[in-house]
């Protein structure tokens, strides 16, 4: 694994920055992407992405899931026209795949954030952006991309009423406050890499440094010691007295939950486990969904990210009820092998999973899907 300069074979002699088109086109999937990324991440990057916690059973088991249900084909009917299009929250989009808030983007490109963004306007798409971005939330909205931003509440309350306020300010169109994360999660790697970031590299939305080298462990669960565990659903109420933005808190994995969110106010609900980076035996979301459709589907749109690799996982999650998922490992190799056009690259094949599973499905339009075209594998 290369410390110094990031290099893969299919890069530029003059990377960072110069990324060989050809080569990038030869990526046609999620773990060509993610071998790219590999080999030009540094380690301790590259382990912090991909990591789940402890034991990573329910990292592995999210990608299992989507796994363990099936298609319903419905022959000869006229797929000649596909739609793929969808509005969540209020947002209209191309196809029904969102940009997962995921943290540290200048780890994987020297643009960061910024390419990220840029990417999702091209495809139009959503990009939710971290509160823990390597470039400040103003300067990802000055892309102009369709974007949300994913909040931490923070012990002071100053400051994460004033990110609010500044995402607000900066044209964010939802808030997404994470709820599964009391304290970030015991990721094995991180703990033996002592995770920090690089020099030069801050979190531009907080101005604070990730962890002073030296400690022991990863530097940003350290870091989390900040997060506010004394949270709970009545703060959402506090939230929303903030801003009127709608409220889409995402790590919820039961129904109890998903009514609370409701109950609150919320306007949408992310089926997440945090991509299996937090309670190391939380279950699967393409397992959680379903009874979270059933409590809430009806009242708000529901959301779900976690082990989404490819076109016909896009397809069974909104069959089982979901308006959109959200993707954040793909989004991360795609911004490491190619930056800006990686993601878009990779999106636009996803994209084209979608129109091609409904054309071969035979449901033409993404607004179709019902229940009845999947089934668990083997009944
Ligand atoms: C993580 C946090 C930052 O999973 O969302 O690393």
């Amino acid at each position: 694994m290369p410390s110094g300069p990031a290099v893969w074979s299919g890069m530029a002699a003059d990377h960072p920055g110069g990324y060989d088109p050809a080569a990038l086109e030869r990526l046609v999937c999620f773990e060509d992407f993610h071998q790219a990324a590999r080999e030009v991440l540094t380690e301790s990057a590259y382990d912090y992405y991909r990591s789940g916690a402890l034991r990573e059973w329910t990292l592995a088991e999210n990608e299992r899931a989507w796994q363990r249900w099936c298609f319903v084909r419905r022959s000869l009917v006229d797929v000649s026209a596909i739609d793929t299009s969808t509005t969540v929250v209020g947002q209209p989009v191309d196809f029904p795949v969102l940009i997962a808030p995921t943290a540290f983007h200048r780890l994987a490109t020297p643009d960061g954030e910024v390419a990220t963004a840029r990417a999702a306007a091209s495809l139009g798409t959503v990009m939710v952006n971290s509160t823990l971005s390597t470039v400040a939330l103003e300067e990802v909205a000055a892309t102009g991309a369709p974007r949300w931003f994913q909040l931490y509440v923070f012990t002071d309350r100053g400051l994460t009423r004033e990110l609010v306020e500044r995402a607000v300010a900066a044209g964010f169109t939802a808030l997404v406050p994470t709820v599964d994360a009391p304290t970030i999660g015991i990721r094995y790697a991180d703990q033996r890499n002592r995770f920090v970031l690089p020099d030069g590299m801050e979190l531009a939305n907080v101005a604070e440094s990730l962890g002073a080298s030296g400690g022991s462990g990863s530097g940003l669960r350290a870091f989390s010691a900040q997060f506010d565990q004394t949270l709970t659903w009545k703060d959402l109420e506090w939230l929303s007295g903030l801003t009127s933005l709608p409220l889409i808190p995402k790590g919820v994995i039961t129904a109890a939950d998903a009514r609370r969110a409701v109950d609150a106010g919320a306007r949408g609900v992310v089926v997440s486990n945090h991509g299996g980076r937090q309670l190391d035996g939380d279950p699967a979301t393409a397992d959680a969904l379903g009874a979270v459709v059933d409590a809430v589907g009806g009242d708000i749109d529901v959301l779900v990210d976690g082990g989404i690799r490819s076109g016909t996982d896009v397809v069974k999650a909104v069959a089982m009820g979901a308006t959109a998922v959200l993707v954040g490992r793909a989004v991360l190799w795609a911004l490491a092998a190619g930056g800006q056009a990686g993601v878009e690259r990779m999106l636009g094949l996803l994209r084209d999973e979608v129109a091609d599973t409904l054309r071969q499905l035979g449901v033409p339009r993404v607004g179709d899907l019902t229940p009845d075209v999947v089934r668990p594998v083997g009944h």
